[in-house]
C-alpha cells in the first residue's frame, strides 16, 4: 500500500511514535512518506491507501501547525468538491488517528478532542477511521515538567518509552497485514 504518514511534534513525543509507525510499516513492505504538518504543507490525501495521522496535544486540540493543516486541507478540499454530503465512503481508503498526551488533569478526556477533531477531516473526505489510538507522552518544556508526577496518570516521565514504541509497532502490523 501507499501510506501517508503524517505527524505533527513540537517536544519530539509524536515524532517517536511516527518513526517507529514508519519503521514498522516499512518493513512490511509498504511505500511510507512520513511528513511533518504546517500550514503550507501541500499533500494530496485521496492519493494514499492508508494514512496514519498524529499530533501531541495542546490545550486539548492537535497542535496548532496541525490545526493550521487540517483547516486549510478542509477548505481545499470543500472548494475541489471532493466534501459529499453524507460523506460517501471511499473503497480501500483508510486512516489511524492518534495522538500523544499528557493528561495530568483528567488523564484521556483531554485528549479525546484532538483525536476526534483531527478525525473529522478524514471522515468528512469518505476515508474510513478505522481506530483512535493514545499514546502518554510526557511534559518536556522545563516550566511544565512537574507535571510529569502526581497526574490522573501517575508518573508519566519518559514516555512514550520502548514498551510504548514495541506496542505501537505491534498495532501496526496488526493494522496493515491483511
Ligand atoms: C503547553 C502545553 C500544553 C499541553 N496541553 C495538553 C492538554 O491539553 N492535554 C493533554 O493531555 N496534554 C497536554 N500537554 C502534554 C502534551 O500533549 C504531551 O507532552 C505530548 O506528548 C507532546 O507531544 P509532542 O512532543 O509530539 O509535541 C501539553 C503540553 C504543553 C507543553
Amino acid at each position: 500500500m501507499d501510506i501517508l504518514n503524517l505527524y505533527y511534534s513540537q517536544t519530539g513525543n509524536t515524532k517517536k511514535i511516527a518513526q517507529r509507525i514508519e519503521a514498522a510499516a516499512s518493513s512490511l513492505g509498504h511505500t511510507v512518506t512520513t511528513l511533518q504538518a504546517s500550514k503550507d504543507l501541500d499533500v494530496d490525501l485521496l492519493r494514499y491507501d492508508f494514512i496514519f495521522v498524529g499530533s501531541g496535544v495542546y490545550l486539548w486540540l492537535p497542535g496548532k501547525p496541525m490545526l493550521d493543516f487540517l483547516r486549510g486541507q478542509r477548505k481545499k478540499s470543500s472548494d475541489a468538491g471532493h466534501i459529499l454530503h453524507c460523506s460517501p465512503r471511499l473503497p480501500g481508503k483508510k486512516c489511524v488517528v492518534y495522538c500523544t498526551y499528557g493528561g495530568v488533569h483528567t488523564g484521556i478526556n483531554e485528549a479525546i478532542p484532538a483525536v476526534k477533531f483531527t478525525g473529522q477531516l478524514f471522515d468528512h473526505l469518505g476515508i474510513s477511521v478505522i481506530d483512535e489510538w493514545y499514546f502518554v507522552g510526557d511534559f518536556k518544556p522545563d516550566e511544565f515538567v512537574h507535571m510529569n508526577t502526581g497526574g490522573r496518570l501517575g508518573d508519566i516521565n519518559g514516555r512514550p518509552d520502548e514498551r510504548d514504541l514495541q506496542e505501537i509497532e505491534a498495532r501496526v502490523r496488526a493494522i496493515l497485514i491483511v
